[in-house]
């Protein structure tokens, strides 16, 4: 944990620029799908600057964000000063058993260690009949923007690098797996919905994906700044003729896909 914690301390001012404009696009899906609604308490854990709650709080819901990096808390705090956030580890809730309606996690899951405890913590503070949603990026065979990441390091990286273990990267990527992993931490698998979305994200210049990638995200980052001048230099060529296809005027749209994931208890 101590290696994700400090990589979010050191990106946050960043993350909020590069990645946001992404990740916003899949929280109507969330919202909707967790059917969210006026009135209900609805704990947004992992919530970054903030933004499922501040949706969350326009449709009239009470919102709690949670994150674990102090640096994220305070660009949330300053941009939705209305809104109630708090620095807190997913993985260990400092919340009683059925305190809120609604648990929604944003693209936050699969930087957690301990795979299963967030599913079981959030179940824990749910109240009975409540709805458990969250987004995890689909694996690259569908999903375009991970594909041309993934074939790139795949290719031209150095893997052995002593990066500490994370969770698998597309945990979560099959509906029946996903299924059982909830059902070990006490959700009715029944009841899930598991939507695939797919959204545009817009980037400005064919070296954005390698910059991002390498100067704003975690794990990614971690495995680029240990390849060699060489290694590096042939993933960003790869990245760069990978989006290639994607050009539309100055700009390349990205495709980028997600599976939208709810549960009850
Ligand atoms: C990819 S960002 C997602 C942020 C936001 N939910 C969004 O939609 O843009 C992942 C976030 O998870 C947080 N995080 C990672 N592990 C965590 C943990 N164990 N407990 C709480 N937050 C954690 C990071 O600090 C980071 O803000």
């Amino acid at each position: 944990m101590q290696f994700e914690h400090e990589g979010w301390q050191r990106v946050a001012d960043k993350y909020d620029s590069v990645w946001s404009p992404l990740t916003r696009q899949f929280i109507p899906y969330l919202l909707n799908d967790a059917q969210v609604a006026a009135g209900m308490s609805v704990l947004d854990l992992a919530c970054g600057p903030g933004y499922v709650s501040a949706a969350a709080k326009r449709l009239g819901a009470v919102p709690t964000g949670m994150d674990f990096s102090e640096n994220m808390i305070s660009i949330a705090k300053a941009m939705f000063p209305e809104i109630s956030f708090m620095q807190g580890d997913a993985q260990n809730l400092p919340f009683d058993d059925s305190s809120f309606d609604r648990v929604l996690i944003n693209f936050g899951l699969l930087h957690m260690s301990h795979l299963e405890q967030p599913c079981a913590e959030a179940c824990r503070v749910l109240k009975p009949g409540g709805n458990f949603g969250f987004t995890v990026w689909a694996g690259p065979e569908r999903n375009p923007g991970a594909r041309i990441v993934n074939d790139a390091i795949e290719a031209h990286a150095h893997l052995d690098v002593g990066l500490p273990e994370g969770p698998p990267k597309y945990l979560y990527g099959e509906r029946e797996e996903c299924r059982q992993v909830l059902e070990r931490a006490g959700f009715d698998g029944s009841s899930m919905t598991y939507e695939t979305r797919s959204v545009e994200w817009q980037l400005p210049d064919a070296g954005y994906l390698f910059e991002a990638e390498r100067k704003a995200g975690v794990r990614t980052a971690g495995l680029l700044a240990r390849q060699s001048p060489e290694r590096l230099e042939a993933i960003r060529v790869a990245l760069q003729e990978g989006i290639k296809q994607f050009a539309r005027g100055n700009d390349f749209l990205l495709p980028m896909a997600a599976h939208v994931v709810v549960v009850g208890r």
